[in-house]
């Protein structure tokens, strides 16, 4: 992977005496409780803490120039939209320039909500992207009306196990082995979800896009900052591909088939379907899918390079195109709650 993922630990508590306990968590024999205080040190407290110290810095409202609400509409004015009867949750996808967020009728794949979305923080530590997601559900808060328990589902550009994020190609390295469910959890109070964001765009397309009815094995390539990967077989999901990684040429092959290498290089459509077809050329020998769906904002512009491609299996763009993210999280989510049941 490029060597991007070095560990580091976020806290800077590294090397600090096992056991010591810090000077300010120190209490006077007068007002000792019965049960000694322990204060939560844990990683996951210490970013959620920070997260919530970042939170309060924001004003209510933000400004103008914060607010980038895709569609542009308006900010929301008027009481809260009753969901009363709808199965609902709220979608997250986390991008490398953006994160977006709204809510989503899970048995439509509607969003009942604008799709709001604010700049990915810089650098993108789980702390500011924490405060930036609360600060999304707060905003789709204000448009309708959530319960208590409305799960969130949060798209992240990384591989996810037992909701502790492990990979970080593209993210601050702060994320390697973070316990994000719970970390957000602590800080939105509602019970959060996090799924990879190919795996959760897959997941809408499969079900409400591209892939629906598709049989066999199909896979959901996104392109955006890095590539993405989703490999269905027969509608099922398996979790945690990350082709973006595989080598080609010697190098991560997203260093080359992502959207953003097209930029990054300065290069043609034509330059660039062509080292996309390499990498598709490379899953293709490996995986014989039937059908590759491709997703991510480039899949708008899918006439420049999709007719380029050479592949054996059909190729397609997207139909959510933007939106998959967000509604396979939302879906992701909501599956994850009914398994914990
Ligand atoms: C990450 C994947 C992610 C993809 C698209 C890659 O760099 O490793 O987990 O799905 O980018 O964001």
């Amino acid at each position: 992977m490029d060597g991007e993922n070095e560990k580091v630990d976020p806290s800077g508590a590294a090397g600090a005496e096992e056991g010591a306990v810090p000077a300010r968590d120190s209490v006077s024999a007068v007002d000792k409780p019965a049960v000694p205080f322990k204060p939560d040190e844990s990683e996951t407290a210490v970013v959620a803490d920070e997260a919530e110290e970042l939170l309060e810095e924001e004003p209510d409202e933000p400004e103008e120039a914060d607010d980038l609400t895709d569609d542009k509409a308006p900010a929301h004015e008027g009481p809260a939209l009753s969901v009363a009867g709808r199965r609902v949750a709220i979608g997250v996808d986390i991008g490398g320039s953006g994160i977006k967020a709204a809510a989503v009728d899970l048995d439509t794949g509607e969003m009942l909500s604008q799709r709001h979305r604010v700049p990915t923080p810089q650098p993108s530590t789980p702390a500011a992207m924490i405060a930036s997601v609360a600060r999304l559900v707060k905003r789709i808060g204000k448009e309708v009306e959530l319960a208590p328990d409305t799960a969130v589902g949060v798209g992240f550009p990384g591989v996810i196990t037992s909701g502790v994020t492990r990979t970080a190609a593209n993210v601050d390295p702060g994320w390697l082995d973070f316990d994000a469910d719970a970390a957000m959890e602590r800080v939105l109070r509602r019970p959060v979800h996090l799924i990879n964001d190919a795996d959760a765009a897959g997941v809408a397309e499969m079900r409400f896009g591209a892939g629906v009815g598709r049989r066999g094995t199909v896979f959901l390539i996104t392109l955006g900052t890095g590539t993405g990967s989703a490999l269905f077989y027969n509608g099922t999901l398996v979790p945690n591909l990350e082709l973006g990684h595989m080598e080609i040429r010697g190098r991560d092959a997203e260093r080359r088939s992502a959207a953003a290498a097209r930029i990054r290089r300065g290069i043609s459509w034509k330059a660039w379907a062509s080292d996309l077809d390499e990498h598709l050329l490379a899953i293709e020998k490996l995986f014989w899918p039937q059908l590759f769906i491709i997703g991510g904002g480039v899949s708008k512009r899918s006439e420049r390079f999709i007719p380029r491609l050479t592949v054996r299996a059909e190729v397609i763009p997207a139909r959510l195109l933007n939106d998959a993210g967000i509604v396979g999280a939302a879906m992701a989510a909501d599956e994850r709650e009914h398994m914990a049941e």
